[in-house]
């Protein structure tokens, strides 16, 4: 694997290359980024990976600063795993040489809500960087996972409505073996609120067992779901039922009918904020 800090370096390695797999990550790489190389192994040639921890998508108040950074152990998982043949890893003065004053804003009916409403200019920061490093590496697919749902999406119609030549592959969330979704934040997680964490998932599951089996009171389900997060000491942004196409939320008519839904979530465990999601 070569290991490039420039925009130059990269374009040298890359050059002439149709069917590159593209996988963009901000490190600390966990058994879920790798499942995300393996899948762009599989649907293309070479497969490019990025680390970069991207200033624009932190709130002034969020975990920009203490973002886990660990390239060498990154570096040592990519070189173990051997499916990437390009790790681009540019510092800040690369990516943002100047200030980075034009930005993708995604819809605001698709960016303003959920994630986008508790983290306010998350999606621009996410599109900007995103639409910057695939200018950089002009991959032919790249690869989201549906952990961050909302942000597969936008990534998805910001390509549509753009026109860029590379298609999104989602990849499955990945879970440890207590349902709770590998995170690069868990790891702030303390040991007791590691056990706690999974709850996240239970809730989740129960909501979609309870939709399944035909309940479709969501209003109310969701606030069961609050209920019993907030009870075992969670800060809950959001626990909300939605319409798989478009995140809006259905009718009454529309559950009833079948329609494709997502359970999605957000929530604080001490000082850690974590997000899943599950589709019905
Ligand atoms: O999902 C992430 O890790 C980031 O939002 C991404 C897509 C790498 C952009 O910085």
């Amino acid at each position: 694997m070569k290991v490039v800090r420039t925009i130059q370096e990269l374009r040298d390695q890359l050059r002439g290359q149709l069917r590159i797999a593209f996988v963009p990550t901000m490190g600390n790489l966990h058994d879920a980024h790798l499942a995300l190389m393996a899948m762009a192994h599989k649907h293309g040639d070479p497969v490019v990976a990025s680390i970069f921890v991207n200033r624009l998508q932190f709130g002034p108040n969020e975990d920009f600063d203490r973002y886990p950074r660990t390239l060498e152990e990154d570096i040592a998982k990519l070189q173990a795993q051997n499916k990437v043949y390009v790790l681009f890893a540019p510092d800040e003065r690369e990516m943002y040489p100047e200030p980075q004053e034009f930005r993708v804003a995604p819809p605001s009916e698709l960016g303003d809500i959920l994630e986008g409403e508790f983290r306010p200019g998350f999606f621009v920061g996410v599109t900007t960087v995103v639409l910057k490093l695939f200018a950089c590496v002009q991959p032919r697919v790249a690869v989201f996972g549906k952990k961050d749902y909302q942000q597969l999406m936008i990534v998805r119609n910001m390509c549509r409505q753009f026109a860029l030549p590379t298609e999104i592959l989602p990849h499955e969330t990945v879970r440890d073996v207590d349902g709770l979704a590998l995170s690069s934040r868990n790891r702030y997680l303390n040991a007791e609120e590691r056990r706690e964490a999974p709850r996240l998932f239970r809730v989740l599951t129960a909501v979609r067992e309870r939709v399944r089996a035909g309940n479709h009171n969501l209003s109310g389900l969701e606030a069961d779901a609050i209920a019993e997060l907030t009870g075992a000491g969670w800060k809950v942004d959001y626990v909300s039922v939605r319409r798989q196409r478009d995140l809006k939320v259905p009718t009454a008519a529309e559950v009833e009918a079948g329609e494709p839904l997502v359970v999605l979530a957000a929530a604080k465990l001490g000082t850690t904020r974590l997000i899943d999601n599950l589709e019905i």
